[in-house]
């Protein structure tokens, strides 16, 4: 009885051991890339975060990590007009350090400029104006996709920008473009500046703002926006935010089960 009592014991949790590393070996090889691209304002990093949120991957917002480096520039005057000064910027870059943390009370996550919590800063009109700009500096780029690869090397991220399915992640398991009229999407940046207090800003400057981006980021040399080749597009301009979290919630959950 007493022997019977031990072979039942330890099998039960040879038994847990097992099944415990076949959760572990198929959670390990289920984990993959997501990279959600998309025009500015599309909503794409609002349905990336929540997504990151519900299936536990990190989230990197790649447009942050511009426009730090912007932020960068205007507060060390490198930027007259729409000149970027790159002989200076370029000696700089491999000083500028862009990363991210987390919001202790919020779990909201910050991006750092050298240190320093820039998550607000770098959404202004200030920045926003100039983003584009240095966004399509050739060695910006080679620097800060280097940087999101190396952040996405284990896999287990989901990953919003312009070129993350294209360039910094080719071979992403799962890819969206989302897209939406330029209408939609000013209208949009217009209620967050609002929502956030900035009473300054008119509807038509943000229209302005978001189509010049469009042409910016659609027409640059290096690595302009377009959609991958195996991405699924998603029009959301009239889906509500929890129709869109859904059904980039059911993809994921096809994809992986697919993997
Ligand atoms: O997503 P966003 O609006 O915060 O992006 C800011 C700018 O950065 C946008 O004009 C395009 C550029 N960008 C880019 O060129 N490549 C990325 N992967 C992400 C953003």
């Amino acid at each position: 009885m007493f022997n019977i009592k031990i072979i039942t014991t330890s099998s039960i949790f040879h038994f847990f051991c097992l099944s415990l590393w076949k959760d572990l070996f198929i959670m390990e090889k289920k984990l993959i890339t997501i990279a959600i691209d998309g025009f500015s304002s599309s909503g794409k990093s609002t349905m990336a975060k929540v997504l990151a949120k519900n299936i536990g991957y990190a989230y990197i917002d790649t447009g942050a990590m511009y426009r730090a480096v912007t932020l960068y520039c205007l507060n060390n005057n490198l930027i007259d007009g729409d000149t970027v000064n790159t002989e200076t910027l370029e000696k700089v870059m491999p000083s500028i350090e862009v990363s991210f943390s987390v919001d202790p009370a919020t779990g909201a996550s910050l991006t750092m400029l050298n240190g320093e919590n820039v998550e607000h800063e770098i959404r202004d009109m200030r920045v926003s104006n100039k983003v584009s700009i240095v966004a399509a500096i050739p060695f910006v780029r080679r620097a800060l996709v280097n940087l999101q690869q190396k952040m996405g090397e284990s896999k287990g991220i989901v990953m919003d920008g312009r070129d993350i399915g294209t360039v910094v992640f080719p071979k992403a398991e799962m890819k969206v473009y989302v897209d939406a009229p330029a209408e939609t999407r000013a209208q949009r940046r217009f209620d967050e500046l609002r929502a956030k207090g900035d009473t300054s800003t008119t509807y038509e400057e943000v229209l302005e703002n978001v189509k010049h981006r469009d042409h910016l980021d659609q027409t640059r040399e290096e690595s302009p926006l377009r959609k991958a080749e195996d991405a699924i597009s998603l029009d959301n301009s009239k889906m509500t935010r929890d129709e869109q979290n859904q059904w980039l919630l059911d993809l994921y959950h096809s994809i992986v089960s697919q993997q």
